[in-house]
């Protein structure tokens, strides 16, 4: 504030909010607002652990946990024992059961947790009514399979003094050894140590302890010391009270004006995860930040706060930085060259994750040349059971597998769920919709859905229409139908809080809702106003949810109508960080706290349910989207990154976020095309719709307060290339669906990073602004700087690349210059490849059904290529049943002949589905790359499984291209008239 003299004032004011106005303008005042979040030092259990890991760095430093050697047990391939934690001389040590199994998978999980606890043996404060152990069901919502224990596992012969050691997994190769005194174990793959617990003695777990009142407390000591008499009033007095832990924020904690009550007083559980060798490590999503994690605790370009994982409604998040976002995927993997190994931290509550890297010298006479890099971790929850699994690896595919294995693979979804769809808070009338999707065709661009932001609702009452606005929901649905097209429409989990809504009416009578600490139906502040959250962990509560989205229930819904849960963190705008109070009680009385991580995934389970059964006799794949996720939420449904902004900067963060979702079990993933808030500038629109075609979930999304940016309304030339991007999206649907399957049966990433390609490529670990679509071999590098027209993609082999329009080769490790003027979109073709295609462009992907395919196939260093393509009816789960094509296709350079065989298995559906898909063909096939041996050639051989005996071994007309520059020479064969379903062979000979 500056203070202005009278005669100046109306002069300078002026001049005054003309600069103001002008900062408006061209600085974004969007920033979020960071006192609404704790930061660690603010958090009492992060603080207190930050401080024991600063209080372990003394050299003088011993761990005070021990296992007890004489209570271990080994049985069944677990291993069972006590920790024992020791306190101040002459206390009793606290009892840790300690539980570790090795399973089959070769993964191992180590639980720990406290007997008093664990046998309800405190004391809760005031007349709370929450449960007394330590949350141990995380497993319950997270893990679907995986768990069985491995029969080889077996105890060392050898026995070493201090130590117990466990072979396990993969024929023995791993071993765990567990360290007695101090407790500690070390996970070793072929002897060599991949990862350590508690080697810095971070391990802490705060033991139940019954609060001392003040005056209690001093008379305690008194007794116990066996001092003098106090005299009254001295236990007021600060100096009595004993040095030590700083037990401020033991018993309750305030913040932004909100006190957290703590009936169980103080509980985290903390520990510390050594990658020795890794310099790099991915994963802990979510948060705006790179690939590969930064350090935590200071030093150049560091952060100075931990990630922390607390799923929260973050308004106008800021990138680059460690603060937590909207869900929580306690999955961290490292890497190095020929290795990668991980550790899934099961805990549902608030975490925190410092990460800090030391370079170590190997050798000392190196001249100050540093050795390897180690990262250490530290993990901090606010309660709960410790409960970890270790992966060790060695690739990045055996993580994400394993991990899958676990905690379930991502759903494979409807295909109009992978085409592009159209969004905005608020299609405003249904008129509006109709309108929307008529300007769509009259101006040939394609799309599959239309989404409805809360504004479709009679006053925020879900499950009802605004009868003023939303006239004939029924026709709206019937007129998408037409062409195949779908609509989403929102359902939030606070339900209002109002007279005349059956809705609440029955959540309150059944007593479904979330309850505040005191065991009444809590009630905060959210969209409608007052509202009351649907406790989704109560079984009763999904049986209820599920009888909502009936037909005739929900009436105007139909077949076509999927859903989309939003602020299921969840967000209540009067709560402290803008979600529920910890204090508050969830089914089974469990605190929030422990729940908090794992709450929106239980919506959005139970909304995945209710879709299931809208109609007896009726079963299609679910679509629901959601925004808050914990592990297992890929089982259920797609995610986005929330509300970002339209500004260049943000759809440069989204590639590193989508492909971190990759890498972490919940690859369905995408960020709203166009930035939500703001209105990006059409060179940023049309960039943003070429990046988010790579997005495996890919929507235009905007803020109500946004202009209107559908695609059409940009004008030329920005539609037009708008479009372009669009048709690429549609003519690659084949390979994108084909990624999905992959995903949903092997746990792979949709798009994949460059590590996780060529994880021996070290120069290429931190690289995340490019991309590969699942095992096609397509490298895209979207365009994330205004006023580029050249990007430099990163090669990591010897193959040769080739762009996917005009074929121009880029071959050699290292970084390429590849022209991108705003209509090229830069993607290449990686050497070795076959991609499937469908070339015709149609409005929406439920018309693409029968298209004949296109294969183009891009030959590498030593001729050969191979590439697999998934089909099935899109829909239905039939495919369970084998209703599904599956297809491999190779080209062998020898042979110089393609083959396609099948990797199906028959179900009793498969005969079926063949038949309706028999006039379904390849109708061309591209080579890139061709050899020149093919120059002059006219005709290519084709050959079909079942073709009858006139048929067999047809000529068909083949065109060869001769090299052309750096342009490669390339072939087709139009129409071989061959089956996708079928056997067959082109003899290019
Ligand atoms: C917040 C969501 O992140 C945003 O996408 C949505 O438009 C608004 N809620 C309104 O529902």
């Amino acid at each position: 504030m500056f203070l202005l003299r009278a005669a100046e004032g109306p002069r300078w004011m002026a001049v005054f909010l003309l600069l103001a106005a002008l900062c408006c303008l061209f600085s974004p005042v969007v920033m979020v607002k960071h006192e609404n979040f704790k930061t660690c030092e603010q958090s009492g259990f992060c603080k207190r652990n930050r401080q024991f890991a600063d209080d372990a760095a003394s050299s003088s430093w011993v761990s005070p946990y021990a296992l007890d050697p004489a209570s271990i047990t080994f049985k069944d391939g677990q291993l069972a024992a006590t920790v024992l934690k020791t306190l101040k001389e002459g206390e009793e040590k606290v009892r840790l059961p300690l539980i570790v199994t090795f399973l089959e998978s070769g993964v191992a999980r180590v639980t720990l947790d406290e007997e008093k606890r664990q046998k309800g043996d405190i004391i809760l404060r005031g007349d709370s009514k929450a449960r007394k152990e330590r949350y141990n069901e995380a497993s319950n919502w997270a893990i679907v399979g995986g768990l069985d224990a491995a029969t080889g596992a077996a105890l060392s012969a050898e026995a070493e003094a201090g130590y117990t050691k466990v072979f396990y997994g993969d024929g023995g190769k791993h071993q765990a050894l567990i360290r007695h005194h101090p407790f500690s174990i070390e996970f070793q793959r072929d002897g060599e140590t991949q990862i350590k617990f508690n080697d810095k003695g971070l391990l802490n777990l705060e033991h139940w302890r019954q609060k001392v009142e003040k005056v209690e407390k001093v008379k305690v000591e008194e007794k116990k010391e066996g001092e003098e008499e106090k005299k009254e009033g001295e236990e007021e007095n600060k100096e009595q009270e004993p040095q030590g832990e700083d037990e401020s924020t033991w018993w309750d904690e305030a913040f932004g004006g909100n006190t957290d009550t703590k009936p169980r007083g103080p509980e985290a559980i903390a520990l510390d995860i050594t990658f020795p060798g890794y310099e790099h490590v991915y994963g802990i999503p979510e948060h705006a930040t790179g690939l590969s994690l930064k350090t935590t605790r200071g030093g150049d370009g560091a952060y100075s706060e931990p990630y922390r994982l607390y799923n929260a409604d973050v308004f106008e998040y800021e990138l680059d930085s460690p603060m937590t976002l909207y869900g929580a995927i306690p999955l961290m993997q490292a890497h190095r060259k020929g290795s990668t190994v991980g550790v899934f931290w099961m805990n549902a509550a608030e975490t925190w994750v410092d990460i800090v890297k030391t370079k170590s010298i190997t050798n000392p006479f190196s001249l100050g040349l540093l050795g390897k890099t180690d990262t250490e971790t530290h993990w901090i929850s606010e309660s709960g059971i410790m409960d970890v699994f270790v992966f060790l690896g060695p690739t990045p595919q055996d993580i994400t597998r394993q991990y899958g294995e676990l905690t379930g693979f991502t759903a494979l979804p409807q295909s109009f769920a992978i085409a592009y769809h159209q969004c905005r808070w608020n299609y405003v009338t249904d008129e509006d919709v109709k309108d929307v999707d008529r300007k769509f065709d009259k101006f040939k661009i394609p799309y599959d859905v239309i989404w409805l932001d809360i504004e479709y609702t009679q006053e925020k009452k879900y499950f009802t229409w605004d009868p003023l606005t939303f006239v004939n929901p029924t026709k709206m649905n019937e007129h998408l139908d037409k062409r195949d097209r779908k609509l989403v429409a929102i359902i939030d989990p606070h339900i209002k809080n109002t007279n005349d809504y059956p809705v609440i009416d029955q959540m309150k009578s059944k007593g479904l809702a979330v309850k505040n600490k005191d065991g009444n139906d809590y009630e905060g502040w959210c969209w409608p106003g007052s509202s009351m959250w649907i406790d989704a962990f109560n079984p009763a509560a999904i049986t209820w949810w599920k009888t909502l989205f009936k037909y005739d229930s929900f009436k105007g819904t139909a077949s076509n109508t999927f859903i989309w849960n939003d602020m299921n963190e969840p967000s209540v705008f009067n709560g402290p960080e803008t979600t529920m109070p910890k204090d508050n009680l969830h089914h089974g009385n469990w605190e929030h706290r422990d729940v908090h991580n794992v709450n929106g995934m239980t919506f959005h389970n139970a909304t995945y349910e209710a879709l299931l059964e809208r109609k007896k006799g009726e079963i299609r794949r679910p679509f629901a989207l959601t925004r808050s996720f914990y592990s297992g939420s890929q089982r259920v449904g797609a995610m986005w990154t929330g509300d970002n902004l339209a500004e260049w900067s943000h759809l440069h963060a989204s590639i590193p976020m989508v492909l971190n979702q990759g890498i972490s079990g919940f690859p369905f993933a995408g960020a709203d095309v166009g930035g939500f808030f703001g209105n990006p500038s059409k060179e940023l629109l049309t960039r943003w719709y070429q990046a988010g075609i790579y997005y495996p979930f890919f929507r235009g999304h905007a803020h109500i307060d946004t202009r209107r940016r559908e695609p059409y309304i940009a004008g030329a030339p920005y539609t037009e290339i708008i479009t372009q991007a669009l048709r690429l999206r549609y003519q690659l649907l084949p390979a994108w669906y084909t990624a999905f399957h992959e995903a949903s049966t092997t746990g792979a990433p949709i798009v994949r990073p460059n590590f996780y390609i060529h994880p021996e490529d070290e120069n290429g670990f931190a690289i995340d602004d490019q991309l590969y679509i699942g095992s096609t071999g397509l490298l895209a590098k979207p365009v994330t700087q205004e006023g580029a027209d050249s990007v430099s993609v990163y090669i990591a082999d010897d193959q040769p690349y080739f762009d996917y329009f005009d074929y121009t080769l880029y071959q050699g490790a290292g970084h390429h210059t590849v022209a991108a003027p705003l209509e090229k979109i830069p993607l290449l073709m990686q050497g070795g490849h076959i991609i499937p295609r469908r070339d015709r462009p149609r409005r929406s992907s439920g018309l693409m059904k029968y298209d004949p395919f296109t294969l183009v196939v891009v030959l590498d260093k030593d001729g050969n290529a191979s590439g697999t393509l998934y089909v099935d009816d899109g829909a239905t789960f039939d495919y369970q049943k084998g209703a599904y094509i599956h297809r491999r296709f190779g080209f062998d350079g020898k042979r110089s002949a393609l083959t396609s065989i099948g990797l199906g298995t028959k179900g009793t559906k498969t005969d079926a589905y063949l038949k309706a898909m028999a006039k379904v063909r390849v109708e061309k096939i591209i080579v890139v790359n061709a050899p020149s041996a093919w120059e002059g050639k006219t005709e290519v051989v084709v050959s079909e499984e079942g073709a009858k005996e006139s048929a067999r071994r047809k000529k068909v007309a083949f065109e060869y291209f001769a090299k052309d520059g750096k342009k490669a020479a390339w072939a087709v064969v139009r129409d071989p008239k061959v089956g996708v379903g079928k056997g067959w062979k082109i003899d290019f000979s």
